[in-house]
């Protein structure tokens, strides 16, 4: 096993990753984490589920595994690469060659086997765990959401004699469990013992990323304002007792995004690239979205969202606003897919204010970069927010992040108040009452404030100054993964 000063190899598991496939931010974080470790002298394979997406971008494949019947079907475990991202991908067609989405079937509910398709990707991560790769045998194993949460689980229960490896469970959003009715368990290769509330049962049912709370070696969440406020009974989900209970196992290290990707100054998505020295060459963007969102071209404030169209993300609030935002003198343009009555709504909001709102349903990386390059400001009125991206990718551009004051949209932005103003410090504006007149106050604040240059220019520049890198996130799990092993070594 790996001391302080050796190599470390780390096995992540998840059910997305950048660019091969993404429905959120967990896929961005997955994908950037593994090149942030790897000066750290921690070496990250990340296990995959093979989803035709998945198969179709892989390089250099081989078998490293063979399992005949896995979960209903023959699978297979192969290592490949995609560019510089090293992957393990477990090949099992009758759980993942499907097309589309990774969780949902075409009629937009859950895929009626997620519970084996989650499992199996679980129980393939506990066998590389025991060395089923002998090219790749983990010090730690590093799992990613309730998808990948059932890892500790496995070792656990089905791991006497076998080494064992330290495990990490970040939760990227509490919201999300995966809680599947009791009588899948014998179709999970648990036994029954495992079906008790220290271990899989939760309100009678099997809960994955309960399982993988309490029998994790340590629990991350993405920044350290969720981590507080997920063990509070407002904000914990039913969950909070229990993180409580795991005392300093949990903690929060927040996320950072990939600064080659998300780089002004070179990003080939971008109309016009720039950097903090040639703002204004942002107006080029800013005239390519008035002309891919049809709104005539103008000067006054534009707010972008980028978004998953859920109430966790605040958008009623927007749609209620709507009217309020155009009348205060900002410009609005969305983009983003999810609850079928908001995208209704929205698209009503851009045809009853067709030279002021624009709404581009769907999802459309190209779009989302241009959005950030050539936007004033990012609308950011979650309920809740884990940590968020979009708003540190409207830090590194120059779009002035707008947020609530919850999660890790506290910890990275901050709020244009006349102290932070006066020390230049300020990097966006952020409100407390997140309600319609939350954001209509906060929006109209952003109006009062882009009308004085300077001061706008400030905010931009003093966002784009700041580190939203991974770099002392990645030191962060680097020195939580060493602890770790040093705290497990020598257990069974
Ligand atoms: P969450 O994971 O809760 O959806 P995050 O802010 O962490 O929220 O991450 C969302 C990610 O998905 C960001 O990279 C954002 O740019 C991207 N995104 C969300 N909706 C869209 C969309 N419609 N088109 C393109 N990118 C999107
Ligand atoms: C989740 C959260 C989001 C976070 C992302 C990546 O999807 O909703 O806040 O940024 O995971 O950790």
């Amino acid at each position: 096993m790996a001391n302080a000063s050796t190599s470390l190899k780390v096995l992540s598991v998840a059910s997305e990753m950048f660019p091969l496939i993404k429905t959120g931010g967990l896929a961005d974080v997955v994908g950037a984490l593994p090149s942030a470790l790897a000066p750290l002298d921690v070496e990250v394979r990340t296990l995959l589920p093979g989803y035709p997406a998945v198969m179709a971008a892989l390089q250099d494949a081989i078998e490293v595994c063979h399992w005949p019947r896995w979960f209903g079907g023959p699978a297979r475990l192969l290592a490949a690469r995609h560019e510089s991202l090293r992957l393990l991908v477990l090949d099992a067609p009758h759980l993942y060659a499907r097309a589309g989405n990774p969780y949902l079937g075409p009629s937009g509910h859950d895929w009626p086997d997620n519970a084996e398709r989650f499992a199996a990707l679980a129980l393939a991560g506990a066998h590389i765990g025991w060395g089923a790769v002998e090219a790749f045998i983990p010090d730690v194993i590093h799992v990613h959401d309730w998808q990948a949460a059932l890892v500790p689980a496995d070792l656990h229960f089905l791991g006497a004699g076998k080494r064992r490896p330290a495990t990490v469970l970040t939760v990227h959003n509490l919201a999300f469990q995966g809680q599947f009715d009791a009588d899948i368990l014998d179709r999970l290769g648990l036994p029954d013992d495992a079906f008790t509330s220290d271990a899989l049962e939760f309100f009678g049912d099997v809960g994955y990323l309960k399982s993988g709370i309490l029998l994790a070696d340590a629990i991350t969440t993405v920044s350290p304002t969720y981590a507080h406020e997920i063990r509070t009974p407002a904000n914990g989900m039913g969950m909070d007792a229990m993180l409580r209970w795991r005392g300093s196992a949990v903690s929060g290290i927040v996320n950072g995004i990939d600064t080659d990707i998300w780089n002004a100054a070179t990003d080939a998505l971008l109309e016009q690239t720039y950097d903090a020295s040639s703002l204004t060459q942002r107006a080029t963007n800013k005239r390519a979205i008035e002309v891919r969102f049809a709104l005539p071209r103008d000067d006054s404030l534009l707010v972008c969202m980028i978004t998953r169209l859920t109430t966790q993300k605040g958008i009623d609030l927007v749609i209620d606003a709507v009217d309020d935002l155009v009348e205060s003198g900002a410009r609005l343009v969305v983009l983003g897919s999810g609850d079928a009555p908001f995208e209704q709504a929205l698209i009503a909001a851009a045809t009853r204010w067709p030279d002021r709102v624009g709404v581009r349903i769907g999802y459309d990386e190209g779009l989302s970069h241009l959005m950030q390059g050539g936007c004033d400001a990012i609308l950011i009125p979650s309920r809740f927010e884990p940590c968020g991206l979009t708003q540190l990718y409207g830090l590194r551009y120059g779009c002035v992040p707008i947020v609530s004051r919850v999660g890790g949209l506290a910890d990275t932005v901050i709020d244009a108040n006349d102290a932070a103003l006066k020390a230049g410090v300020a990097t966006g504006i952020q409100f407390a009452d997140v309600t319609v007149d939350g954001v209509r106050d906060a929006v109209g604040r952003a109006v009062a404030l882009f009308s004085i240059r300077e001061t706008w220019q400030r905010l931009q520049t003093a966002g784009m100054q700041a580190d939203v890198s991974w770099r002392s996130s990645a030191i962060e799990f680097a020195a939580l993964y060493r602890r770790l092993v040093l705290a497990t070594s020598g257990r069974g």
